[in-house]
């Protein structure tokens, strides 16, 4: 059966509780959503696309946006400056997808901090929070995810062919398959039922929990030297605790490598 892509099914999924667009092909629709807000225009909720000319991850990395076999969602969040930040929110995501992927898999999706999510040695899903200000106080946060569901093989650059695999490879996942329009609208339900309390920190014991990366070996880049260190926790504000021959260390942001293999 094929899976097309729906805005009338995902928003009755959700609740009729948000407005989206959906379209065939863009060229990032993190892109698309960052263009709306800075022309003022801030009531779409949520912009999916079938495939992506130039999708993009962090670190200036691109997202492979194979048309029919991924998901590739931005969402508009207009963050509570009191209580929100960019770490949280984007810490959130990846709880509300991890629990997303679980439900709809039946596997172990792991959280690899900050915010990709791996089943057994494979990255299936990433995402891309960027804070766009539409006044001189005022900042959004496009929350760009993007979820490999049956992408493989030479879909895949050869960058990242290694790494990369989808949630309902033969090979791992004998489940059978959630429609792309119903595993969006899950992420989304997940998403807003953490962000009504965020401040409570309560999805904090899931982002713990489900992580892949406390107790482990890792490295990361400082001031262009790598440190190496252990990570022995998640603070409440999504911060990585690692213990370093210097002493322990608060990462906030950048990436880490563990072995994995
Ligand atoms: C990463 O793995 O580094 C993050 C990947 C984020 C990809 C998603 S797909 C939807 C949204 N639009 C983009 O251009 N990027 C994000």
């Amino acid at each position: 059966m094929q899976d097309i892509l729906d805005k009338n099914i995902i928003e009755e999924k959700t609740g009729n509780s948000i407005t989206c667009e959906v379209y065939d092909e863009l060229d990032s629709t993190n892109n698309r959503m960052k263009q709306y807000i800075y022309s003022g225009k801030r009531d779409v909720d949520l912009i999916v696309a079938d495939s992506q000319t130039m999708g993009r991850g962090r670190m200036g990395r691109s997202f492979d946006s194979p048309s029919g076999h991924g998901i590739y969602m931005s969402m508009l969040i207009k963050p509570d400056a009191k209580s929100d930040n960019a770490l949280l929110i984007t810490s959130a995501a990846a709880v509300a997808v991890v629990r997303t992927v679980r439900k709809v898999t039946g596997l172990d999706a792991m959280i690899k901090w900050v915010n990709d999510i791996y089943i057994g040695k494979r990255k299936v899903c990433g995402i891309l929070a960027e804070a766009v200000s539409y006044s001189e106080q005022e900042v959004d946060v496009v929350l760009g995810i993007g979820i490999n569901v049956t992408s493989s093989g030479d879909m895949f650059s050869e960058s990242v062919r290694d790494v990369a695999g989808s949630l309902y490879d033969p090979g791992t996942c004998s489940a059978d398959k959630a429609s792309r329009n119903e595993i969006i609208a899950a992420v989304v339900n997940e998403f807003n039922s953490i962000y009504g309390n965020i401040g409570e920190r309560e999805f904090i014991d899931d982002y713990r929990k489900y992580s892949l990366v406390i107790g482990k070996d890792v490295r990361f880049l400082k001031d262009n030297d790598w440190v190496f260190g252990k990570v022995v926790d998640i603070d409440d504000d999504g911060g990585l605790i690692v213990d370093t021959s210097d002493g322990r260390i608060l990462l906030n942001t950048g990436e880490i490598s563990l072995r994995l293999r």
